[in-house]
């Protein structure tokens, strides 16, 4: 396969350094990205006159024909060239002969790679904004319907306080808000066009940067053409947006495997979603969160290593940058894969509010509303603090709960104590007195849900 850059070499590459070299399994994704950005340079140099209007339109018009080509699968790509820019053009010159070497006038592979990704990551978050936005429905719609499902809440994974399972929900909503927001930040960060850059210092021919980057939709020209070539932040906010996002859908799965385990029966998973032991056959195993906690390490690796891979260049282009695509990719598919299976997970979740209810029966979560009570009655919090504690020291010992130690007992302990203690330490009137704003209780989690689909409309 002849090299586009043979110029003043004299030996052919060496195969083993071919391959080394070669990134069209990869890139070959931007196939379109890279016609589409072609178009607009051929219009573009046709218009300002540096190569001859019929010129122009002839490439750009064969430029639509490989485009429908490779969508039908009339034509397929050639795994010989070194990479898709190289194969785009390459065709293009095998049908049109010497129009076709006019093309790559007032450009560089070094802009257009930046090009193509940048417009193939641009319409990749468009499509993770809609999942993801799909999956945070799914958490408003369980939440929903689980907004007085009582359930322990937890600090320290020790039984705290009682909420509601869809309490618990809504904050993980807030946090797909945030994650959303983020795709939204790279996204118009990243809605930058850096075509006109060319190999790194720019051009002697008079192109219109703007007008082409106007035509291929970005919002703004990078305004140096030496970091035009060399940005790469657009690939590592994506990337860290990535990872935040998995490290939120991990704990939710770290979550899901500890509910649904015997230790805790909170929920079950659907079997759509669980594999069975091939020994063992009680088994259900939620693999699916397992998979979604496991990989959220290779997203941070994804990450990590693109961060490491920039972090020595000298500007301008390095070859080092090819390794960005396998990253960022690699991030995106595992994502969307994540999304769109954890979606289907919470849809599908069965709740097990009973043995929710049981567990936030013991273990002392209305504690906090008992010394609350004496509060209430007049007494300093420390001191209320202090006499609740000997009481859960009491019932410890005797094995009983809150709930059924006898006025006569609870008299020894404050004389302040009345019948109306009961009502006020009931689990539900725990859960229904805090309605402070973003608390547990039912109204609460109303306000939480209308808050985050007002969101989710604006965003
Ligand atoms: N395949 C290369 C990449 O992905 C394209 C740019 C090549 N530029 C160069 N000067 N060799 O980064």
């Amino acid at each position: 396969m002849e090299k586009l850059w043979a110029g003043a070499l004299h030996q052919p590459l060496d195969q083993i350094a071919e391959e080394f070299n070669s990134s069209i399994t990869v890139d070959c994704k931007l196939w379109e990205q890279d016609i589409l950005g072609s178009i607009a340079h051929a219009n573009m140099l046709g218009k300002q006159g540096i190569i001859p209007q019929d010129e122009a339109a002839a490439l750009a018009e064969e430029l639509k024909k490989i485009q429908k080509e490779l969508k039908t699968g009339k034509l397929s790509i050639d795994w010989k060239s070194e990479d898709i820019h190289t194969f785009v053009e390459q065709t293009l010159t095998q049908r049109l002969g010497e129009v076709g070497k006019k093309l790559h006038t007032a450009r560089s592979r070094n802009d257009q790679v930046a090009l193509d990704l940048r417009l193939y990551l641009r319409q990749e978050i468009q499509t993770l904004q809609s999942d993801l936005k799909e999956m945070t429905e799914k958490f408003l719609e369980q939440a929903q319907k689980h907004k007085g499902t009582i359930m322990p809440g937890y600090t320290h994974l020790q039984r705290a306080q009682p909420i509601t399972f869809g309490h618990h929900l809504m904050a993980y909503t807030m946090m797909f808000l945030r994650d959303i927001g983020r795709f939204q930040d790279a996204q118009e960060r990243m809605n930058v066009s850096p075509i006109g850059s060319c190999a790194l210092a720019g051009t002697t021919y008079p192109i219109d940067r703007q007008w082409e980057a106007e035509s291929l939709g970005f919002s703004e020209i990078a305004h140096n053409s030496l970091d035009g070539v060399s940005d790469r932040d657009f690939c590592v906010e994506l990337l860290s947006a990535c990872s935040i996002l998995m490290m939120h859908m991990s704990r939710f799965s770290e979550e899901l495997i500890l509910w649904s385990s015997w230790e805790f029966q909170f929920v079950t998973l659907a079997d759509p979603y669980t594999t069975g032991s091939s020994i063992m056959p009680q088994k259900k195993n939620p693999d699916m969160a397992e998979l979604i906690r496991g990989k959220t390490g290779r997203v941070y690796g994804d990450l990590i290593g693109t961060l490491t891979m920039l972090k020595g260049l000298p500007l301008a282009y390095n070859k080092d940058m090819q390794e960005d695509k396998e990253a960022v990719f690699d991030a995106l598919q595992t994502v969307k894969l994540c999304v769109q299976i954890l979606s289907a997970m919470v849809e599908t979740l069965t709740v097990k509010a009973d043995n929710m209810l049981k567990a936030a029966q013991t273990g002392f979560l209305n504690a906090t509303d008992l010394a609350d009570y004496l509060v209430k009655k007049g007494l300093p919090f420390r001191k209320a603090y202090q006499i609740v504690g000997a009481i859960v020291a009491y019932c410890l010992e005797n094995n009983c709960t809150l709930e059924s130690l006898s006025m006569e007992t609870y008299q020894q302990f404050s004389p302040l104590f009345a019948k109306d203690v009961y009502t006020e330490i009931a689990l539900a009137t725990c859960v229904a007195k805090r309605c402070s704003q973003g608390g547990t209780s039912e109204a609460s989690v109303e306000a939480q849900i209308a808050y985050v689909k007002q969101q989710l409309k604006i965003l």
